[in-house]
């Protein structure tokens, strides 16, 4: 298969990139080349995205199938318009940040390798099963062999210590406050399970982060060790301070 990989050089599509090699695909990658190189095998053409004629590199190119990793809806607008005659197949990989609705628990992607291969078409969310924060942190401190123990401080306490949620400086990893984002993690995902998807465990992905972190030296954010420490301390100062009180 002619595979067109929109990105390729960094992350989820240059491991797409690599994989399709590896089933034996003739593999173009096309991106800028600011973020790293293509994966072994794989054909790189410069484009920018960003610039109106952009794409004109791949003007007159024929694929059996595109996938477009791309955060940007411009980019990917004009991306369809610019490649839809020559292509058969699109695979189009967004985030679960599309939602317009964080709130509402259960819901699914029709109101991965990969689907292209297959013809496969419809909305999916690729992800895992959920699980509470207190069992990914467990897991994940059993699969790395950490003797570590947890403190649990409330939103109000993390607000107030500008520790910010989700990801980026200042973090709690993964945090997101409830309700606005009680349905972000509960998403159904048995669409995409039963088409096929399957999910490495989080004991496999936590061993492979750290070893990854390890050997790459991140880039890593959120709370840095320091950041970390202090909050606790003032954490600890404070249920100590209201046991005084009480
Ligand atoms: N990363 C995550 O943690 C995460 C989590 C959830 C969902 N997602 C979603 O999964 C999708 C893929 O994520 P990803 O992290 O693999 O993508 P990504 O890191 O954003 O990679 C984007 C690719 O597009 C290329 N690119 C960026 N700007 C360009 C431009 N102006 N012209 C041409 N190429 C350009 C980049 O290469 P060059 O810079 O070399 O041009 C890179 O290869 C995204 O839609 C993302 O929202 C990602």
């Amino acid at each position: 298969m002619r595979l067109l990989i929109l990105g390729g050089t960094q992350f989820l599509g240059r491991a797409i990139a690599a994989h399709a090699h590896a089933m034996g695909h003739d593999v173009t990658c096309a991106a800028r080349g600011v973020a790293g190189t293509v994966p072994y095998g794989a054909r790189f053409i410069r484009v920018d995205r960003d610039e109106p004629d952009g794409l004109a590199p791949l003007a007159g190119k024929e694929f059996d199938a595109v996938v477009d990793v791309s955060r940007h809806p411009g980019q990917v607008r004009r991306a369809v318009a610019a490649l839809k005659q020559g292509v058969e197949h699109w695979t189009f990989v967004s985030t679960v940040s599309v939602y317009a609705d964080n709130r509402t628990t259960g819901q699914r992607a029709d109101a991965a390798p990969h689907a292209a291969h297959s013809r496969l078409t419809g909305y999916f969310d690729g992800i895992g099963p959920s699980s509470t924060r207190g069992q990914l942190l467990a897991e994940c401190a059993d699969a790395v062999g950490a003797s570590c123990t947890f403190t649990w401080v409330d939103r109000a306490f993390l607000e107030s210590h500008d520790i910010r949620r989700w990801s980026g400086p200042r973090s709690l990893p993964l945090w997101l406050p409830l309700p606005d984002y009680a349905g972000f993690a509960t998403r159904d995902t048995s669409p995409a399970r039963d088409s096929g998807l399957t999910v490495r465990t989080l004991a496999e992905t936590a061993r492979d982060t750290l070893s990854w972190a390890r050997t790459a030296g991140g880039p890593v954010t959120g709370l840095t060790a320091d950041e970390e420490s202090a909050a606790l301390k003032a954490w600890h100062a404070s249920r100590h301070g209201r046991r005084s009180i009480g």
